[in-house]
């Protein structure tokens, strides 16, 4: 017992002493005097993928650090995950473990009663079917399956072939993959861009020159205040690190392209992100998905309505009534595309990835209702416009599920992230010192549930995209539309 008792004092003893040598030593060590170059940042990201290497590093701090309950919470307690999900800055998946696993037709037992509703012929079975089939599949679908497609997507192609091979491993299938941008479009634009006598030799003329010449950019003070000033086009370096590394892959370098996240481009200006065929397979994505969607509404207004006929049931003595109302059949149309040759529900795989930058997806506006990122804002060139992104994909009914980190409230905390801030972006590719709470309010956000640990330096945030009163009435307009739709 003695001895217990000393080698429990002397293991406190020697980790208090090493704890404070490993502060003081960083205290009074000077800053690192390098910087850190953003395609240099990312490419950490790749090496970190290999064999998640990761989530390998991270996974016992985030225990420690009680972040790993923040994510059950956030993905699972809180029951916010449904409809279409996107998760942006996904890494090598780590939030699979969260998310449900399989879309709800894979599921035996439901399978066994959506059969009795989907076909016409058999309606009859339908309505007899009864108030327990009901709320069986009231359960399932609604509350058990609630995600109709989960999209794990990351710039860096490393940790989006992690993703696969997670998936690959535990689900047995290899998920839907998105098509990649079109390299060599995105290419010529830079290159004329940068080379603005090429352009006007293209017919773009003096205007595409005076255009590259000069930009005007709105610049938005800590304060609040906004300045406009003049930028020339290429203030960073990406673009033309982006020309050398396609030069390099086109030579048959096996180092996969970091697509430049252009800044300067003007309002309206497009970037050609996918080419024709690519756009068309998208396209054919968001109908299959659209297909899901509404079947899934289907469901659900079937559901209610049995539910409210049960309720009148209940409520009434009126046998008469009863039987008219149990007798009546309801037929379930299953969209053609969840159907197979043979007209039964195909297996539908649950989960997609995709090798895009949160500042430009390829998506059209309002597609997802759960928009998740968690440690993304750091790592983000840009991470307001990010988010802006991240908006107008989201449905204005939808969520944005964040955890954060980044500057805290105290000054020596501070102090301590920005000095080092340099050393942890070249080892693990993210600027710790961001100010997560100018971020979010630049972003237009609408915050319903913010909570910080860790000196005010871990943020846990529930919010609502940015939407104009505009996208909100026409977005009104539609649900109705698709609502009634569905009802009939
Ligand atoms: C700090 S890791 C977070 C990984 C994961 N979300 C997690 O919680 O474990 C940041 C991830 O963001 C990705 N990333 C960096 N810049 C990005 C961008 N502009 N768009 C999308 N993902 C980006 C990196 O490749 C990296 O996988």
């Amino acid at each position: 017992m003695k001895l217990l008792s000393k080698v429990i004092v002397g293991t406190s003893c020697v980790t208090i002493f090493c704890g404070t040598a490993y502060v003081a030593a960083l205290t009074l060590a000077p800053p690192p005097n390098y910087t850190v170059s953003n395609n240099d940042r990312l490419k950490s990201y790749d090496v970190l993928s290999v064999n998640n290497l990761y989530e390998k590093k991270t996974k016992c701090q985030e225990f420690y650090l009680g972040l790993s309950r923040w994510r059950r919470k956030m993905l699972r307690d809180e029951g916010l995950l449904r409809g279409r999900v996107l998760e942006v800055g996904a890494g090598c998946g780590g939030n699979y473990a969260y998310y449900p696993h399989s879309y709800f037709t894979e599921d035996p037992e439901v399978q066994k009663h959506l059969r009795r509703y989907w076909a016409s012929d058999r309606v009859e079975e339908g309505a007899r079917s009864g108030e327990n089939a009901t709320s069986y599949m009231l359960q399932h679908i609604v509350k058990e399956n609630p995600c109709d497609e989960i999209i794990l997507c990351d710039r860096s192609a490393g940790m989006v072939q992690s993703c696969v091979a997670r998936i690959q491993n535990r689900l047995g299938y290899a998920p839907y993959r998105y098509p990649d941008y079109n390299i060599a479009a995105i290419r010529s634009t830079i290159e004329a861009r940068l080379d603005p006598e090429r352009s006007s030799a293209d017919g773009a003329g003096n205007e595409a020159a005076a255009k590259t010449a000069y930009r005007k950019r709105k610049i938005v003070y800590e304060d609040g205040t906004v300045q406009e000033v003049l930028v020339t086009p290429l203030s960073g370096n990406d673009e033309a690190e982006f020309l050398v590394a396609t030069a390099e892959n086109a030579a048959g370098s096996t180092n996969d392209v970091i697509v430049p996240v252009l800044h300067n481009f003007d309002a309206g200006d497009k970037l050609p992100l996918l080419s024709k065929e690519d756009e068309a397979a998208l396209a054919k994505r968001e109908q299959d998905i659209r297909a899901r969607q509404k079947f899934r509404l289907r469901i659900e207004n079937q559901l209610r309505r049995e539910e409210k006929e049960s309720l009148v049931r209940r409520s009434t003595a009126d046998t008469s009534l009863n039987e008219a109302t149990s007798a009546k059949p309801h037929a379930l149309k299953t969209p053609n595309e969840l159907l197979d040759e043979h007209h039964n529900l195909q297996k539908q795989p649950l989960f997609a990835v995709a090798n895009y930058a949160a500042e430009q997806l390829p998506f059209p506006d309002n597609s997802f209702d759960t928009i998740v990122d968690m440690f993304g804002l750091c790592s983000f060139d840009d991470p307001v416009r990010a988010l802006r992104e991240l908006s107008r994909v989201c449905k204005p009914g939808g969520r944005l599920l964040l955890i954060e980190h980044g500057k805290g409230h105290t000054g020596r905390v501070n102090n301590h992230l920005d000095k080092w801030a340099p050393r942890h972006a070249k080892n693990w590719g993210c600027w710790w010192n961001r100010d997560m709470r100018r971020i979010i309010r630049l972003s237009g956000l609408s915050v319903e549930k913010w909570e910080s640990k860790h000196f005010g330096t871990s943020h846990y945030i529930i919010a609502k995209p940015f939407k104009s009163m505009e996208e909100w009435d026409r977005y009104d307009l539609e649900r109705k539309r698709e609502v009634k739709n569905a009802a009939a």
